[in-house]
């Protein structure tokens, strides 16, 4: 189950730092904190600049935590997630434990109070055949308390996984005064389709702005009572009544970035998918690993392990030779770049680590 060969956020920076960062192991970093061993994070934060090979000091570290500080500050986004007082500990928790504070900051519709997690009560009855009501709810409890505070909110159930890292790179592009929704389109129901629930959906600040003031009050535009077929469809229906476009979610190359069911399923090419699939998505859909973005942005479906599982490949999991292992301060001075890796191969290890 090799997902990631390397992380998108790992990716990325690689991708802006070009060929420098790849040819990292063949230059000498200058640094004085060079004094731990390879993790993404330490990697991509850790030392302060580089020698490029024309001898040139690149502050490419620096520049990329600068990056992703400005971009999460002008790309905020507000995660909700649904759950309830019976998922609270199961589920919920480890959504808290992983991705969910990544985003700005995220809120559980609603979790037992007592559990410690950040939740609001919206005096919804719970089980399924309320979410609809409770959708509905959450998003007049943001409007009222939460608008002008970010830019983007985003909704995920609580066997969502998302990287938040991806999703901001997705909405960077566009402006949150837009009256524009992304998710993973299915096309059934909603003339111009409607977005998932399971892979969630984001709403711009406009949106939210229209699915309140315009959508919720107007029973023509919107299905008043509390029970629904299903709450996303609902949406899709009442966000097309007031001229939010469900956008494009994929990228340039048609691949998706929101997908509904979990990587597992996605990703083996010859396994079954199930019926509906196919004839839900909007869009055209190749299965196998050409499904999907290198800037994934969420998957569904994913139960406790799985998410930890996610977690660890995409935010811990080095891949030796990858990441540029702070390997420089070993060796000899004169030694070779080989004679250095051997010798940070010596002392990662229990044995012969002196
Ligand atoms: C939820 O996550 C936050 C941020 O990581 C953490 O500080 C907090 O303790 C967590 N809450 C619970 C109840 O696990
Ligand atoms: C839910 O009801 C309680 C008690 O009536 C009230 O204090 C609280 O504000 C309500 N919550 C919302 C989100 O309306
Ligand atoms: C509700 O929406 C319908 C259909 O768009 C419209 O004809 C009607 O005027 C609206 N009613 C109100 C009170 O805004
Ligand atoms: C799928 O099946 C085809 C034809 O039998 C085979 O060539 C291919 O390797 C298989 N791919 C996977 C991922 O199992
Ligand atoms: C590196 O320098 C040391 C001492 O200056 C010397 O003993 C050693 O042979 C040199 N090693 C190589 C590989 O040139």
């Amino acid at each position: 189950m090799a997902l990631c060969r390397r992380s998108p956020v790992a990716s990325y920076f690689l991708g802006l730092t070009s060929g420098a960062a790849l040819s990292l192991l063949a230059f000498n970093f200058f640094s004085s904190e060079l004094m731990y061993f390879a993790k993404p994070n330490d990697v991509y934060y850790g030392s302060r600049a580089l020698l490029t090979s024309h001898g040139r000091v690149e502050h490419v570290r620096e520049e990329n935590e600068e990056l992703m500080r400005e971009v999460s500050s002008r790309v905020r986004v507000l995660c909700w997630i649904m759950t309830s007082h019976k998922n609270t500990y199961k589920k919920a928790i480890h959504v808290n434990a992983t991705w969910a504070p990544r985003c700005n900051k995220h809120i559980f519709f609603s979790a037992d109070p007592k559990s410690g997690l950040p939740t609001v009560n919206l005096n919804v009855t719970e089980g399924r055949r309320h979410l609809w009501a409770k959708t509905k709810r959450a998003f007049k409890y943001l409007y009222e308390h939460e608008l002008h505070n970010f830019d983007w909110f985003y909704k995920a159930d609580d066997d969502t996984y998302a990287l938040v890292e991806n999703l901001r790179f997705m909405l960077m592009g566009h402006s949150p005064d837009a009256p524009l929704s992304f998710g993973c389109k299915f096309k059934p129901f909603v003339k111009s389709g409607y977005m998932s629930g399971g892979a969630g959906y984001v709403l711009s600040r406009e949106s939210l702005r229209r699915f309140v003031e315009e959508a919720l009050p107007n029973k023509t535009k919107c299905k008043g009572s509390d029970s629904a077929f299903a709450e996303d469809v609902e949406m899709g229906k009442c966000l097309r009544n007031v001229g939010v476009e469900p956008a494009d979610s994929r990228d340039y190359q048609g691949r998706h970035r929101m997908l509904p069911l979990a990587p597992t399923v996605h990703m083996n090419a010859n396994g079954t998918l199930p019926k509906w699939l196919m004839s839900y998505m909007f869009y055209p859909y190749r299965k196998g690993s050409q499904c999907c973005s290198n800037y994934v942005v969420s998957f569904h479906y994913i139960n406790t392990g799985f998410m930890y599982t996610l977690d660890y490949f995409i935010y811990k999991l080095s891949l030796f030779g990858s990441h540029h292992e702070h390997f420089q301060k070993y060796g000899a001075v004169n030694s070779t770049i080989f004679e250095r890796a051997t010798a940070f191969a010596r002392s990662y290890s229990q044995v012969g680590n002196s």
